[in-house]
């Protein structure tokens, strides 16, 4: 006999996610015309670099460590608990969040805080949707992300080169933004687990750090929440951390940024205000000094 939700979860939390995924229907449903538009038409980069150049400190710092040891991740079963301030807290299998049916392609630049960028055709969903059908109470003003824990299966967490778990964080108008989405796969694929098997965070107007990988929690809190890199470096890395070329880091600048794949003769590109998507996000910032909230 296969077991089912009722089976493994306590009867309140497996009726809040029955309401929370008949709530699915009316999501397919809205219209999805403004879509296309947020996907890029620049070339992808290959699968080969996608899956090979990666920053994902839990693997180890080299660049070429996620690709050699994410093989010890398991990303099935996954759970991912969504909790704090919300109406329907409970625990969702990646089937929950992101049916398959519903999954979209979204070709994003990825601009990483150290001045490399890629284009990745991801697939995944609005996060914005998921977090209305948890239900958001008034008091909400942040989410937080949370990466799995598990020295053994993460093996750089038996060391305290960081703090573990990762953690990142959205202002709920961010979180709610169209362009931010969970992804679970790329080129087509089920999200390979360098890339942050088997749900990541990806939020394309901001450093790449911001792009929480292989979440296990979603927390609507009422404080701004920490973050692993403001927390190690508060002087160098913010909360907002908007790709913004006129805001150098303490240590480089930001004008310009290495597509990797362009090849050795390539040159630097100009990195642009929101990763380029200024259009749709600046008015969540409009009145902001943006070098004093990097
Ligand atoms: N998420 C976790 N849990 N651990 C990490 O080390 N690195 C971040 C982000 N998400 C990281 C993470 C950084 S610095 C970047 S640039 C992107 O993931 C890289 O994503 P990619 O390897 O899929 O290109």
């Amino acid at each position: 006999m296969k077991l089912g939700w009722s089976d493994v979860t306590p009867k309140a939390m497996w009726l809040s996610r029955r309401a929370f995924v008949s709530g699915l229907g009316a999501m397919m449903a809205a219209p999805s015309l403004a879509r296309a538009s947020f996907s890029t038409d620049e070339a992808p980069n290959s699968f080969e670099e996608i899956t090979n150049y990666n920053n994902f400190y839990e693997f180890g710092f080299g660049k070429e460590d996620p690709a050699r040891y994410a093989h010890m991740l398991r990303p099935e079963p996954w759970a991912v608990a969504i909790d704090g301030l919300v109406e329907r807290p409970g625990s969702y299998s990646v089937a929950d969040l992101a049916p398959e049916n519903t999954v979209e392609e979204r070709i994003y630049r990825l601009r990483c805080v150290e001045g490399w960028s890629m284009v990745i055709p991801w697939l995944g969903v609005p996060l914005g949707p998921i977090l209305e059908r948890a239900g958001v109470q008034p008091g909400a003003r942040y989410v937080a992300f949370e990466t799995l824990l598990d020295p053994d299966q993460m093996p750089a967490q038996k060391t305290r080169s960081m703090p573990w778990p990762y953690v990142e964080g959205l202002r709920l108008d961010e979180a709610m933004h169209p362009l931010t989405i969970l992804a679970t796969g790329l080129y087509g694929e089920a999200m390979p687990n360098q890339n942050g098997a088997p749900i990541r965070l990806v939020v394309p107007w901001k450093y790449g750090f911001k792009s929480i990988k292989s979440i296990v929690r979603i927390s609507l809190t009422e404080e701004q929440p920490p973050t692993t890199w403001q927390r190690l470096q508060p002087q160098e890395y913010g909360f907002y951390a908007n790709v913004n070329p006129d805001v150098d880091h303490p240590r480089w600048s930001q004008a310009t940024e290495r597509r990797i794949g362009a090849g050795l003769f390539a040159g630097r590109q100009p990195t642009e205000m929101f990763n380029g998507y200024a259009e749709h996000v600046a008015h969540l910032y409009a009145g902001m000094d943006l070098a004093r909230d990097y």
